[in-house]
């Protein structure tokens, strides 16, 4: 077919979508459902900084897709808009801290916070107290109150620990005029228990749960989104139904949900189909599982690549023989697999306990699934089969091939 011929199809086609964008996961709608509490609570903390008084740091955690990040986002935007009328000195910066580039380090996390504040500083290079005096300079060169949201703080933990925090929350006892408060957010539930535990009380002075949506709620909020973002009546009830459930089995995660629902939406555009149904929405899963796994693999470091591959190399290698019934793969097979790869790549292979540690993260990961099982007198050992959709095997392994493969 000509490309003019798709190009011309394509605009004549008729879209399941409106509005795409009002699907996506940046997207603010007007109307936040079953969070009414949630909302309320973090508006009465925050509240007093509009009377000039200063509010309690907040730490607001949850697992993933409960909503958080919108919530605080919508809070700040409604308090943003009563500034206005108000005409208090109030500042609110939102920061991601999973985005690399803006906080991987301290310096480039108060680099960022100061060019929020409109002073642009070199992206390396002043020592890092330059940088915070700066910091500290402009914020307390009037009468204001600070808001910084660091959001998936956990991140930025990880990296470069909580000194960062501490001194955050400990600049308040030198500001003269001005005041800082802080709202973390994290999705790692158990966080907090990592903190020093100065930083702790000082960060959790008010603390905000977000529980996980049950499936009717997720059917409520899809059901609203879908009207900005379908044309009306292009999604069936039970797609939506669908969506809802799979995503409440997976921690009740909002933005499992509204994915599935939009790429449900493309697959039917990609058919010709004008109604979103059942069956777009499981192709929906499907694909995003795979895409999924994939990405999770590239990020895994190369030795637990290469002990994947040598695992799906067996498996291929059973395929092709037929002997997928008796050939059971166990750690001993893969270990062997392993090392013919090691050799063959001149990779620096690791001890056999290392590679049983791997197998047990793949395993966590979801990518296999790894079966202790009792081996007659030579003990235990792991019964090893690929957990992953043929999709997503077919690429990983063309993916690892590219890299390993002889
Ligand atoms: N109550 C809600 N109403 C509408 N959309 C929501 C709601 N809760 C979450 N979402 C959407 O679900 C996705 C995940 O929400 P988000 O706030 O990013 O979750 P978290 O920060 O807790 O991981 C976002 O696209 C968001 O717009
Ligand atoms: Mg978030």
């Amino acid at each position: 077919m000509e490309i003019k011929n798709i190009f011309s199809q394509y605009v004549q086609k008729q879209s399941v979508f409106t509005d795409k964008r009002t699907l996506s996961s940046n997207f603010i709608p007007d109307k936040i459902q079953h969070r009414d509490e949630e909302i309320q609570l973090l508006s009465t903390i925050i509240a007093p900084v509009l009377k000039g008084f200063n509010s309690n740091n907040i730490f607001i955690y949850g697992t993933c897709g409960t909503g958080k990040t919108i919530c605080a986002k919508y809070v700040l935007g409604q308090l943003v808009e009563i500034l206005g009328t108000h005409g208090r000195d109030v500042r609110p910066i939102y920061i991601n801290c999973k985005m690399k580039k803006v906080a991987d380090t301290e310096y480039r996390l108060f680099a960022q916070l100061l060019k929020e504040m409109g002073e642009l500083v070199p992206d390396t290079g002043l020592p890092t107290d330059v940088l915070y005096r700066k910091f500290f300079g402009n914020i307390d060169s009037k009468k204001q109150e600070i808001i910084i949201v660091l959001d998936e703080i956990d991140t930025l933990f990880k990296k470069i620990g909580d000194d960062f925090l501490y001194n955050l929350t400990r600049i308040n006892t030198e500001l003269k005029q001005s005041h800082i408060m802080i709202i973390g957010i994290t999705n790692d539930v158990s966080f907090r228990d990592n903190l020093d535990t100065r930083v702790k009380s000082s960060l959790s002075e008010e603390e905000i749960i977000f529980k996980p949506y049950n499936a009717s709620q997720l059917k409520d909020i899809l059901t609203e989104r879908s009207l900005t973002g379908f044309v009306y009546g292009s999604v069936g009830d039970s797609a939506l139904s669908k969506c809802a459930a799979l995503a409440a089995q997976e921690h009740g995660d909002a933005r499992r949900a509204l994915d599935l629902l939009r790429v449900a939406g493309e697959t039917a555009d990609r058919l010709g189909e004008p109604i979103v149904t059942e069956k777009h929405v499981d192709m929906a899963e499907y694909k995003i599982d795979t895409d999924r796994m994939v990405e999770t693999v590239k990020s895994q470091p190369t030795q637990s690549q290469v002990v994947l591959y040598s695992i799906i190399k067996l498996h291929e290698k059973a395929v092709q023989q037929k002997q997928w019934s008796d050939k059971r793969m166990l750690t001993g097979d893969v270990f062997d697999s392993y090392g013919a790869i090691c050799t063959n790549t001149g990779l620096k292979p690791l001890t056999q306990r290392r590679i049983s540690d791997l197998i047990a993260e793949l395993d966590m990961l979801g990518i296999i699934t790894a079966k202790v099982i009792s081996n007659g007198r030579y003990g235990r050992t792991r019964e090893i089969s690929l957990a992953i959709n043929e999709n997503a095997m077919q690429k990983i392994s063309a993916l690892l091939n590219e890299r390993f493969g002889i």
